[in-house]
């Protein structure tokens, strides 16, 4: 099966990233890197691309006159590394419909908890708010919704009574990147089905 080309939508740290490169490189993912696009030229992610010698670049959206603009440069140097797959990894900015549309059930995001629970920023903080003693982490498809797309995967821990924000990062941290893994492994081995909002791992031992 031809390999897929995975690029990433950054924005801060890149432990997201990071983790599914390495599988990417090292040959558990069936995949080629793309390019890394951060939204901000400062971002950690950059360097983390550097050190793993893929392809970055800042795309800032304060350097672009309209949103239009802005998602315009981004799909040209998605398109020229020939992307079949974005990976949003811990990108704070909200895609356009025209976006999605054009990369419809192409564009794979992480979010810190067990959606549709927390939706948006600091989702692991509204755990802690809130008082749930369950969270967790999800990854799904984006669509025109904040965190509404159709879920692919989820990991669940639990809060304990000593958990601070930190602690509680670190714990779903972990888990963000196994889950981000392994779905980026099965699309990129085509064991995603999709059906309406429901998405399916294509089982190939079914039929035996
Ligand atoms: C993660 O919790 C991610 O879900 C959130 O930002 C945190 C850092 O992600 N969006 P990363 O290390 O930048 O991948």
């Amino acid at each position: 099966m031809k390999k897929k080309i995975v690029s990433f939508l950054v924005s801060g740290n890149g432990s997201n990233f990071q983790a599914v490169a390495e599988k990417i490189l090292n040959g558990h993912i069936h995949a080629e890197p793309g390019i890394v696009i951060s939204s901000s030229s400062e971002a950690f992610a950059l360097e983390r691309a550097k050190k793993l010698g893929i392809k970055s670049i800042a795309i800032e959206p304060k350097n672009f006159i309209s949103k239009d603009d802005y998602e315009a440069e981004m799909i040209k140097h998605l398109n020229l590394c020939k992307t079949d797959l974005i990976v949003a990894a811990g990108f704070m900015r909200i895609l356009s419909p025209k976006f999605i549309q054009k990369f419809r059930n192409k564009i794979i995001n992480i979010h810190p908890s067990l959606l549709p629970a927390f939706p948006g920023k600091n989702a692991q903080q509204q755990a802690l708010d809130y008082g749930v003693k369950i969270t967790g982490c999800t990854t799904h498809f984006i669509d025109e919704g904040v965190d509404t797309g159709s879920i692919i995967m989820q990991s669940a821990i639990s809060i304990d009574v000593n958990d601070n924000i930190n602690t509680l990062s670190t714990k779903i941290l972990k888990e963000e990147h196994k889950i981000l893994i392994n779905s980026v492994k099965l699309f990129c081995e085509d064991k995603l089905v999709i059906e309406r909002r429901k998405v399916f791992e294509k089982n190939f031992n079914a039929k035996k």
